[in-house]
């Protein structure tokens, strides 16, 4: 079993309730069942860690060396400035996805420059909780191919 982390940033332990007409209606709960859900018919073995702490979020990266063999991650807002998540994602080297619910390019200024983005393979933006979902089915693509 391919083993992936999942890293929720901050305040998205208030999806449901946190302004729904731009993140939608679902709970991280059930964002979570859904990922553990696919994960299990996709034959993938999730961590899944939410924190409202850059430092717990660094630690959660470390964590993941020798274990994780790809990287979910939403930084949420630390994804416009935090260095020290993007540090921690070029330390381990492991394949990462960058997450968003909303398409950040469609939004306020602040939110267009990712710091994680030049660290991640790519970026799944603006598809409301299935972004979660089609990250889980490229992580399942890109191990795949990586065998072959
Ligand atoms: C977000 C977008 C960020 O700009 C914002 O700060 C978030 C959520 C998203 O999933 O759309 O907290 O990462």
């Amino acid at each position: 079993m391919s083993r992936v982390l999942v890293i929720h940033g901050p305040n998205l332990n208030l999806l449901g309730l946190r302004e729904p007409e731009i993140y939608g209606e679902s709970t991280l709960e059930q964002i979570n069942q859904r990922l553990g859900e696919l994960a299990g018919k996709l034959g993938l073995e999730l961590r899944v860690v939410q924190s409202n702490h850059e430092g717990e979020m660094v630690e959660a990266i470390q964590q993941a060396h020798g274990w994780a063999e790809a990287i979910i991650i939403n930084p949420a807002a630390y994804t416009h400035y935090s260095i020290a998540i993007r540090d921690a994602l070029a330390a381990v080297r492991i394949p990462t996805l960058e997450v968003h619910l909303s398409n950040v390019a469609a939004r306020e200024d602040f939110r267009q420059q990712s710091v994680i983005a030049p660290v991640s393979l790519g970026q799944i933006s603006g598809f409301g909780a299935n972004s979660y979902l089609l990250a889980l089915h490229a992580v399942r693509y890109l191990l795949d191919e990586r065998r072959r």
